[in-house]
């Protein structure tokens, strides 16, 4: 190509993310986890080595669209075999264990974003607590939720009387003091052993964003220290 392409009038998007659920018994559970988060379930095959294939959207305008779509899908027999070979290796869950594993958990405790998650933005703060409210009703009234998620907020750094007032009547971030790193935007993470793309197949981080609007330094915006 003799002329390079203009950068702006290429519209690039994230396209797909793909997931996997770590037993075929574990599909219909995990789909009904992505959907209380949000997601449109668009689509599921049978698969005939087992299991089943879902896709999502998170585009609930257009279903079709080929951006911003979720694939779930068990995790293949050869991803479970490496997990399995790097778990001997690493003596996983013996009382030698390789202190490399205590130490990942304790920064994964610290902080969810320490390791590979995923992130979806709402533009509702009513809905993303209506999200969690779903989360912690289905791990209360459905026994394959039971000890399988784990939650975590960051609150707005305060200092804006509004979004301080709003949060102190959330039923997620009332009386929280674990703040996000940039302001006017919340957090909200779910950490689940239903979706197991992480190190070692323990499972997979799902955060949830909400930026208050008519704020140009906001959370996910360009950072001050390297703009
Ligand atoms: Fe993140």
């Amino acid at each position: 190509m003799s002329e390079r392409i203009d950068r702006t009038q290429v519209v690039q998007t994230i396209s797909h993310v793909n997931l996997h659920y770590p037993e075929a018994t574990d599909g219909p559970a995990a789909a009904l986890l992505l959907e209380a988060a949000g997601l449109v379930r668009t689509q599921e095959l049978a698969l005939p080595q087992g299991g089943t294939f879902y896709r999502f959207t998170a585009n609930v305008h257009a279903i079709n669209r080929p951006d911003n779509i979720v694939y779930l899908s068990p995790l293949p027999a050869a991803t479970a075999a490496l997990i399995n070979a790097a778990r001997d290796g690493l003596r996983y869950g013996a009382r030698d264990e390789h202190p490399a594993v205590a130490a990942y958990r304790a920064a994964q405790a610290s902080d969810p974003e320490h390791n590979f998650h995923v992130g979806f933005l709402f533009d509702s703060l009513d809905y993303l607590e209506e999200r969690f409210e779903a989360f912690k009703a289905l791990e209360a009234s459905d026994p394959r939720f039971a000890g399988r998620l784990k939650f975590l907020v960051n609150r707005a750094l305060p200092g804006d009387a509004a979004i301080d007032a709003r949060l102190d009547i959330s039923p997620l971030y009332r009386g929280v003091t674990r703040y996000t790193h940039g302001r006017y935007g919340v957090q909200a993470f779910c950490e689940t052993d239903m979706i197991v793309d992480g190190p070692l197949g323990e499972g997979l981080v799902l955060e949830f964003d909400y930026v208050f609007p008519g704020h140009d330094d906001h959370i996910m915006a360009v950072s001050e220290k390297t703009r």
